[in-house]
């Protein structure tokens, strides 16, 4: 499903270049749930990016659905990541514009899905805030926005989900219900799942567990 070779990404600062990965090899098959733990700094948000076809890696191979991201342009990547890949954030990323209705709404309406409204009407019953639908972000408390972002996510019914920290800025009682959430919606859809993770508690949910450290990856074998 995503396959990296022998990645390795740099960038320029002031006057040098820095290394945030080094030569990662990663093959993630489809319906897997994978973790990446590891240090602040140590490049999980960067390598989520590659895997997700936001960035395109300095060296290396990069396939999503034997397709090779190194090779396209913007446009081409944005259609796949379309397609392929949707979206949990530490932040939430809701739109503050739009309802909590519209906000599930609107990647599937981008995809031109007729049925946008009613399956976001649905999946906003999943994730149990039916009643919030007409609330605005800054009229939802931090852990029913990440349900909003959790319902957004999975009724775009991309293959893979990525989540960089989804329960990072939330306290232990309301990531845990988020975490049952995630792993409940991703077993019935039978979802790809990478997670960037400092809790141990999710980590170990996962099947693999994978620590970056200083850009390098390890695999922990259980
Ligand atoms: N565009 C960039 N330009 C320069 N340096 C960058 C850039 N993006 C990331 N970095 C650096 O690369 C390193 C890895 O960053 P990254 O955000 O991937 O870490 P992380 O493991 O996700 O950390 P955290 O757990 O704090 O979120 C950091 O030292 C960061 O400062
Ligand atoms: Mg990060």
């Amino acid at each position: 499903m995503i396959k990296a070779s022998d990645v390795s990404h740099s960038v320029a600062v002031h006057g040098g270049q820095l290394q945030i990965l080094k030569n990662i090899n990663l093959d993630i098959h489809k319906g897997e749930t994978v973790a990446i733990v590891g240090a602040s700094g140590s490049g999980k948000t960067t390598l989520l990016g590659m895997l997700a076809g936001l960035d395109v890696p300095s060296s290396g191979e990069l396939t999503i659905n034997n397709t090779s991201i190194s090779a396209l342009d913007e446009e081409a990547r944005s259609t796949i990541r379309r397609d392929y890949v949707a979206f949990v954030f530490q932040n939430f990323q809701l739109l503050e514009s739009l309802t909590a209705l519209e906000n599930i709404m609107l990647p599937l309406e981008v995809k031109g899905d007729k049925q946008a409204e009613k399956k976001a009407a649905s999946y906003l019953e999943r994730v149990g805030l039916k009643l919030r639908a007409q609330h605005y972000p800054r009229q939802l408390s931090g852990g029913e926005q990440q349900r909003i972002a959790l319902a957004r996510a999975f009724a775009c019914e991309a293959p893979i989900i990525f989540a960089d920290e989804p329960t990072g800025n939330l306290d232990a009682e309301t990531g845990a219900l988020i975490t049952e959430l995630l792993f409940s919606m991703n077993a019935e859809s039978d979802t790809t799942l990478v997670l960037v993770t400092h809790s141990a508690e999710l980590a170990e949910r996962c099947q693999r567990q994978l620590t970056m450290h200083a850009g390098q990856l390890s695999e922990h074998c259980r």
